[in-house]
Order: structure tokens, then sequence, then C-alpha cells
């Protein structure tokens, strides 16, 4: 399998993280393609717990080429922050195994500024962003106004372009909003002594992917997010700014699609999501804060409480119909111990209306209601479980059942955080 795709196929914070330290072990090259420091991907190895926003999990295992792709939006305080974060831990970060897309878009204070104003501006609108300045971002590199980060390593370049910008900016913060402006001269400064920095990683990242799967090198797509916030399939205007599913590696990792050899979904064995905006499957009350705690269902980028939900198969199912997933990832199956029954959604209704396959016509889901179904469940704890037999009967029948409704084999079940609580399905 030269290249995997490995995305999330709810609202984000399937348990990625953990998978692709996983799955890195035996690739030679890890690749983000698009998101930025509003992802945070938690690992934990023996009794060391890492919360990476920007660097591919790959980063954790010694020998492996770490890729930020020119789709991701790199906030270089926030990279720098990682980079230094994870040396006085010890772990070996250079210009040989992070490599930065010459490409890639950089956030300033400016869209972090305006992240959070436009939100307060939006009131009941809100869209809960993470506050990482990935919209204001996006949004300037649409509106060709942007600077990458090739951009940051010719001072003069810098000065012209982020003088222009901020020009914008701060009449928008300060008339608009009626807030205090950028300080232009220290901004500049600020950023290209962080280019600086950065230059030793700085590549074209796109030519060294597509040069190492040609010499037959494992290449991994780390997704970020998930295919329900894709900015043109997920749940619109409450998505993030990116594409997020495997749609997304061609642009956001300059990767010919037709290369992509196989693409597995991460979804949790039930469902959580983060913000506003639809969540047909979402849970209230004394059942979602249960469900929240059993999970530790906090943000590892806000550490806001999680949105809490049954599985929903008719989103999953979406998820991976959209990006032809030849395989999937169930985690945190072990959360669900202990639950007399399980609930999980197989359709959605809408007055005289009935759909089993995901309504992406509608443009609200306001109205809609879901149809959920039980099987029951099971009280042993199964974290210390490493082969499918020997899952309860109970467990071993709501994965089967989960996975004939999704109608992609399941390939491996997390039961715990660490890198070894994994069950492969042949198992
Ligand atoms: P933004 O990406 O910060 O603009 O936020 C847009 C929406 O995506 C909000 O609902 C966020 O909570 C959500 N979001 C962004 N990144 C993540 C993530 O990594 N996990 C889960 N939700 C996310």
């Amino acid at each position: 399998m030269p290249s995997l795709s490995v995305f999330g196929a709810q609202w984000g914070d399937e348990g990625k993280g953990k998978l692709i330290d996983f799955l890195a072990e035996a690739k030679d090259v890890v690749v983000r393609y698009q998101g930025g420091a509003n992802a945070g991907h938690t690992v934990v190895v023996g009794e060391e717990k890492y919360v990476l926003h920007l660097i591919p999990s790959g980063i954790l295992h010694p020998d492996k080429v770490n890729m930020i792709g020119q789709g991701v939006a790199v906030d270089p305080i926030k990279l720098l922050e990682e980079v230094d974060g994870l040396l006085a831990r010890g772990i070996h970060v250079d210009g040989d195994n992070l490599r930065l897309a010459a490409g890639a878009h950089v956030i300033f204070e400016h869209h972090k500024r305006i992240d959070g104003l436009a939100e307060i501006w939006r009131g009941e609108g809100r869209i809960g962003t993470t506050g990482r300045g990935i919209g204001p971002c996006y949004g300037d590199k649409a509106a060709r106004t942007g600077l990458r980060v090739a951009d940051l390593l010719d001072p003069e370049r810098a000065k012209d372009r982020l003088g222009a910008a901020l020009a914008e900016k701060n009449a928008l913060i300060e008339r608009v909003h009626g807030e205090t402006p950028l300080d232009v001269a220290e901004q500049i400064e600020s950023y290209v002594s962080m280019g600086d920095r950065l230059r030793p990683f700085v590549a074209d990242v796109g030519a060294e992917v597509r040069r190492a799967y040609k010499e037959g090198r494992e290449v991994l797509f780390e997704g970020a997010q998930g295919v329900m916030l894709d900015i043109d399939h997920g749940t619109y205007p409450y998505v993030t700014s990116s594409s997020t599913g495997v749609g997304g590696i061609s642009g956001g990792a300059a990767f010919p699609p037709q290369h992509i050899d196989e693409a597995w979904g991460i979804a949790k064995a039930y469902c959580t999501r983060v913000g506003e905006g639809p969540f047909p499957s979402e849970i209230f009350g004394d059942e979602a804060e249960a469900l929240r705690k059993a999970g530790n269902e906090f943000g590892a980028t806000t550490g806001r409480p999680r949105r809490a939900g049954w599985f929903d198969a008719v989103a999953v199912r979406y998820a991976f119909d959209l990006t032809g997933a030849s395989g999937w990832i169930m985690t945190k199956l072990d959360v669900l111990s202990g639950l007399d029954e399980i609930p999980y959604a197989v359709a959605y209704r809408s007055g005289s209306e009935r759909w089993t396959e995901y309504p992406a016509h509608l443009a609200s889901m306001d109205d809609v209601q879901v149809e959920f179904e039980t099987m029951p469940g099971w009280s042993e704890d199964i974290t210390s479980v490493r082969s499918f037999a020997d899952l309860p009967a109970n467990a071993r029948a709501y994965v089967e059942h989960i996975e004939a409704i999704t109608g992609v084999p399941i390939v491996m079940i997390s039961v715990g955080p660490g890198r070894e609580a994994v069950i492969h399905r042949s198992s």
C-alpha cells in the first residue's frame, strides 16, 4: 500500500492522532495537507502525552519524514512553539525530518484577531470556530491577498505584501470592529524573524512527496478535522475552511489523485462535535454528560466540552461514499462499555420524508429528526483486549452490525488511548 489517506469521517476528534501515529510505524513519509493549528491530534506514548496541532503525528517516530503541505494554513508562532516543545521533550526535529511547503499560506496575528471579532459580529449565527485564524487565512488565500511561507523568507517582499494586507485589515479591525489596530512595523519584523527560523524546514514539499511515492516509499496522508466539516461537503456554513477528505490531498499536498492507493476513514463508535451547527444524532442532559465523561470529550485545541451523540450511520456512509473509503477504523469502542443498550442512527426524517442516504441537498438540517435503533451493550472493561475474538459477544455484534450498515470493512478497532490499544479486525 504505497500511499494511504487517513481522514476523519465525522465532525473531527475521531482519534486520528493516535491511529496515524500507530500507522506511521510502517510508513516512510507522513503528510498534512489541509487545516492548521485548529487540529489537535493527541498521541499517548507510554506515560507521555503529546498534542500535535501542525506537525504530522509521524514526528514521534525517529525515522520518518514529516511534511506540511501547501494546503495547510501555517501559524508560524504555533509551529515554532510545537518544534520547541518537542525538542524540549527530547523528540528529534530538524530540517531533515520536518519539511514545510514554501507555498503554504501563513496565518498572521490579524487572522486570529479577525477570526474572534467576526464570531462576535455573527452573534447568534456564530460558527464556534477554534479562533486560530483559519477562516480569515483561507479567505485571503482565495481572495489572493494572502502571504505564503516563501514570502516570509524574503524580507522586502514580506514587508510589501504584509504591509499592504495590514493596511486593509487594520481598517477592518479599527473602523468596523472598533478595536485597536496592529502595529505594522512590529508585525513585519516579528514575522520576518520567524521566517528566518522556519528557513531550514522550507521545501518544495509537493515535489518531495511525489518523488517519495515514485521511489516506492510508503506515504501516509494525515487528514485533520472530518468530512462533515468539509468546506464543500460538510454542514455548511458550520464547517472549517478546507477540504478535509481525500479530495483535499491533490491540491493540498500537490499529489495526483490517481496515486492515492487506499483511503481509510476514522470514526468513533459514537459521535461528538465541537462548535455550533447540525448534529442530528446529538444527545443532551445526563445521557450526554455520561458519554462526555466516559470518553473524556474535551477539545484538544480549545478545551471546550464536546457535544456528544450516538453513531450516525447516515453521516458516516456519506463520508465514506464521498471519499471512496476502502476501509475504516472504529475508535473509542471501550467508551461504550457499561451501557445497557447502544443506540445508533439509521435514518433521518423531516415531515413525510425519510432519508437513509445523507440529504446533502437540504439548506438546513434544523428540522431533521433521527431514527435510532439499538443493540444490547456489554459491561466488561475491554481496554486490554487485543484480539477481536476476545471481545464480549455483544461488543463483537455491535462492531459487525455497524460495519454492515456502513458498507465498508472495519480494519482496526481502538480500545484505549495508548499506542498499543488496538485490535486488528482479522484477529
Ligand atoms: P475553524 O476551523 O477554527 O474555523 O472552526 C470551524 C468549525 O470547525 C468549528 O465548529 C470548530 O469547532 C470545528 N473544528 C475545527 N477544527 C477542528 C478539529 O480539529 N476537531 C473538531 N472540530 C474542529
